[in-house]
């Protein structure tokens, strides 16, 4: 696992954005695994801006989203599929039938979970996966307690994520499940990324960054894979100078 500790929110969107073109660059028929939450956002910024100015990125990408919430139709404004289209779809030359999210408003989500991670297998699997990192450690939807070899399907949603998540409703309506892909599916990706920011993320990248692997702990199932990078800023890695003989990792 390869950690890189950055300065700052406007650096690790860069360095996560760069890294994510650079792979898009040297195999234009990616296949990506992406985030959504506010950790993304400068990083699709970020995207948005380059893309507009290099070259056409997306032209032969493919895109697997890695959750979104069930019971909200693709229009609401807190969907995943809403967050996309607004952060980087509707921005770069990616094509319509190339872009996959999950469809929390499927009438039958269990074939819904069936389709979604057959298309992924069909497409020939994850190459790079961006993961997010929740404050309980959860990535993309799976929560604490989650089986490592877990696939896509329903889950419900912690109290702790949906309050963390609900200023995406201004309704006051939080979804209490969403449709993630599992983690056995993330362990697949042939690449992974994992990034976080700012000192709410601290205590849990300290304990990423020396627990054990344990299904308490869903991001600590990275640990068993070959190609992490970890990206964080200086806020959320203060908390990792200050463990005694572990120091910055
Ligand atoms: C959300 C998403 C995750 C995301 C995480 C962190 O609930 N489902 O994919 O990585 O929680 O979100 P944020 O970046 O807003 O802290």
């Amino acid at each position: 696992m390869k950690w890189e500790i950055v300065e700052n929110y406007q650096a690790l969107s860069a360095f996560a954005g760069r890294l994510l073109l650079d792979a898009i660059r040297e195999h234009p028929a990616i296949i990506l695994g992406l985030p959504t939450g506010r950790t993304p956002e400068g990083m699709y910024e970020y995207i948005v801006e380059e893309c507009g100015r290099e070259y056409r990125c997306f032209n032969a990408a493919r895109t697997f989203n890695l959750d979104e919430y069930v019971g909200i139709p693709p229009s609401h404004p807190g969907s995943y599929y809403t967050y996309m289209r607004h952060h980087l779809f509707d921005h770069v030359d990616i094509r319509e039938s190339n872009i996959h999210i999950p469809d929390g408003s499927a009438p039958d989500l269990e074939l819904e979970c069936r389709r979604y991670e057959m298309e992924l297998a069909q497409a020939g699997g994850l190459d790079l996966t961006v993961l997010g990192l929740g404050r309980n450690g959860h990535i993309g939807f799976n929560e604490p307690g989650t089986p490592f070899d877990s696939r896509t399907r329903v889950v419900g949603l912690t109290e702790s994520t949906r309050r963390a998540n609900a200023p995406e409703f201004q309704d006051g309506h939080v979804p209490t499940r969403a449709i993630t892909i599992g983690i056995g599916t993330i362990l697949d990706s042939k690449r992974i990324v994992l990034f976080a920011s700012g000192g709410e993320k601290a205590a849990i990248v300290r304990r990423f960054a020396t627990e054990e692997p344990s299904e308490m702990l869903p991001a600590s199932a990275l640990r068993g894979h070959p190609d992490v990078t970890v990206v964080v800023d200086q806020k959320a890695a203060e908390l990792l100078e200050e463990l005694p003989g572990v120091g910055r990792p």
